[in-house]
């Protein structure tokens, strides 16, 4: 079983609608830590040694966040620079993160059309992931493509409840090794590889 750890990052989660549904039920499921940085360091004062602690307990790390202009939430990119240390995460004597699998969990605004180069924000999600995918190739981990809830601006809380459903059974398989990652390495997003085996 692999043990996975959720490192979620929302600024505002009290006016949040979509991240708010999507993580319910998240701290309850077996092998699964959830943790919320925004909750445990609201001054941004990271304890890195315990982060540290908690990346090395886990095999799979995912960032779930909503896209904040077109990257991270400002304390999960704080998180990023004071965690992932030289001679720990990288470097030739920085192994501690080497083959854990990484992933995002992202919500966009903007809508699944606008993210192409006939779109509006031009690049795909999957260009605009190239500082975090580079990053966690730094770290000798493996990239894994996102997750993705597009166009949060008008979803109904029918389909981000289909996407969270979705979402957590996606978790269980990789969870339980119930998962083909090969497969799902060809894929723009992991929400494809649901459509595989529904
Ligand atoms: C500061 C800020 C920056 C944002 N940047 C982007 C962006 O780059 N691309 C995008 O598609 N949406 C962007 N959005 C929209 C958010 O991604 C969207 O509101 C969020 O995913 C909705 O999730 P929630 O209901 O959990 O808050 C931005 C929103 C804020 C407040």
């Amino acid at each position: 079983m692999k043990k996975i750890l959720i490192i979620f990052a929302h600024p505002a989660f009290q006016k949040s609608r979509v991240n708010a549904r999507l993580i319910e039920g998240l701290a309850q499921m077996e092998g699964i830590t959830f943790h919320d940085l925004y909750q445990a360091y609201p001054e941004f004062d990271i304890d890195i040694a315990a982060e540290q602690q908690l990346l090395t307990g886990h095999d799979v790390i995912v960032f779930h966040h909503p896209f904040f202009w077109y990257s991270t939430p400002a304390l999960l990119k704080e998180w990023q620079d004071l965690v992932l240390e030289h001679g720990w995460a990288y470097g030739s004597q920085g192994n501690q993160l080497n083959d854990k699998w990484f992933f995002n969990i992202i919500t966009t605004g903007g809508g699944a059309a606008a993210y192409s180069q006939q779109g509006y924000n031009f690049y795909t999600i999957r260009q605009l992931l190239a500082p975090i995918e580079q990053t966690a190739r730094l770290c000798k981990m493996v990239f894994l493509p996102p997750y993705v809830v597009h166009g949060t601006h008008a979803i109904t809380p029918e389909e981000i409840e289909a996407y969270r459903e979705k979402g957590q059974r996606l978790l269980t398989m990789i969870r339980d090794g119930d998962f083909d990652l090969a497969a799902a390495m060809q894929l723009q997003y992991l929400n494809d590889y649901m459509k595989r085996s529904d």
